[in-house]
């Protein structure tokens, strides 16, 4: 018997998001495995000599050190890059190569970045400590303020560099306006969508050069792994990227990358339901005045920029922030009374995970400059996971009680 002639399968841009996401980028072995392989290698062996010399040359395809390439990896970085409706797409060991490597990767000596002040702390850390170390100069902007991405831009100015939502306070930076200014200075945008996720907001259709991502956070989702993405169109990656993080090298194991590709098979599933639960437990805390001050959550009506949240993105997201009653020790109470809500550091994960920004992931950016970027001592940042919501209520109305 003869085997049926093979169908040309659709193109997979031509298919939908969630479907992407469980096919996408899948490159089957001679074995024709169901789930993706798990190609735990360092290098790859070669037919013969001209082979060898070949993959270097890059006339031959195929892979040759898992620093520069590997097939799990490749099938992840194929799989963010439908995903992201991005030409390309790299993947690193953390979020924080992909920020290192795409700032270093455009810059050199005596150029100039502009950048929000609101940014994560380690990313503030590069562009604020690390860059001016390499003879490069930052200019830091309130993001919100379209007339200081303006008047920052210099001949020399490069690239700026924002994230939004911004990670703590979920302020909201519009990200097709400060695109236009930085074209007009000749300079590229690059965006940090961690807070909003791919599925949440897609910042290259907003104008954005390039999005990096901690794929520690909702990729991976399930706090099992570090890893990071850097996506862009081809002429930005082989510019700018490609050969800086081969010669570097920040690889992603492929181990990590193999964890991954199954969490993005679940991405939408699991981003939709902590959407859900992070908007009932805004609503919650904002009625619980005798504890809470304040609340912050895109999608409700008194985020000071929801117009502009309903405008670049699909969803609220998955934190939700609030501003406790007595500061410190007022934030300190509630997290305590915390019982199935986590004090971890982590956000994006299926477990709902409490973080006190001051004395953590900000503590390094002095008091007064940390309470510039609006982070009080009685701020906590919740990232809402996939639990019952009737449990994270009562949880939370304890940790309300408590303060
Ligand atoms: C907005 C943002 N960018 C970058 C990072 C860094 O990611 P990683 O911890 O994977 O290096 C984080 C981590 O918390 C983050 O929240």
């Amino acid at each position: 018997m003869t085997d049926a002639p093979k169908k040309t399968p659709k193109p997979m841009k031509d298919l939908r998001p969630a479907t992407r996401l469980v096919h996408g980028g899948t490159m089957r072995s001679q074995f024709g495995e169901m789930s993706e392989g798990l190609f735990l290698t360092q290098g790859f062996a070669y037919d013969s000599m001209e082979q060898a010399e070949a993959r270097f040359l890059g006339t031959s395809p195929g892979f040759q050190y898992s620093r520069f390439g590997n097939p799990t990896v490749a099938m992840f970085e194929q799989r963010m890059a439908l995903l992201e409706g991005a030409e390309a797409a790299r993947a690193t060991a953390t979020g924080m190569a992909a920020v290192t490597a795409t700032m270093l990767g455009q810059l050199r000596a005596g150029d100039h970045v502009v950048a929000a002040k609101a940014l994560f702390g380690s990313c503030r850390f590069i562009v604020e400590d690390l860059l001016p170390l390499y003879g490069i100069e930052t200019t830091l902007v309130d993001g919100f303020d379209l007339a200081q991405w303006e008047a920052a831009a210099r001949p020399n100015t490069k690239t700026f560099f924002l994230e939004s939502p911004t990670n703590p306070q979920l302020e909201i930076i519009d990200i097709a306006a400060v695109a236009e200014i930085a074209h007009a200075a000749g300079a590229t945008l690059v965006v940090d969508n961690v807070f909003a996720t791919p599925l949440l907001q897609s910042p290259l259709k907003l104008g954005a050069d390039c999005v990096v991502y901690s794929a520690t956070k909702h990729v991976d989702g399930q706090g099992r792994v570090l890893g990071g993405c850097i996506l862009g169109s081809e002429e930005f990656i082989q510019k700018h990227i490609h050969n800086f993080l081969r010669q570097t090298g920040p690889a992603l194991s492929p181990f990590n990358a193999w964890v991954m590709l199954k969490s993005l098979e679940t991405l939408p599933l699991r981003v939709a339901q902590q959407v859900r639960n992070a908007e009932a437990v805004a609503d919650f805390l904002a009625e619980q005045t005798g504890a809470v001050e304040r609340v912050l959550y895109p999608w409700r009506k008194d985020h000071p920029q929801h117009e502009l949240a309903k405008r670049q993105m699909t969803g609220g997201g998955t934190v939700v922030v609030l501003d406790v009653r007595g500061g410190k020790e007022g934030a300190f109470r509630f997290g305590n009374a915390l019982e199935v809500i986590k004090i971890s550091n982590n956000l994006g994960d299926a477990k709902s995970i409490l973080t006190h920004p001051a004395t953590t992931t900000h503590q390094r950016i002095p008091r007064p400059a940390r309470e510039a970027m609006g982070i009080g001592e009685g701020m906590l940042r919740l990232s809402v996971g996939l639990e019952d919501i009737a449990d994270l209520l009562e949880d939370l109305k304890g940790a309300c009680a408590a303060v």
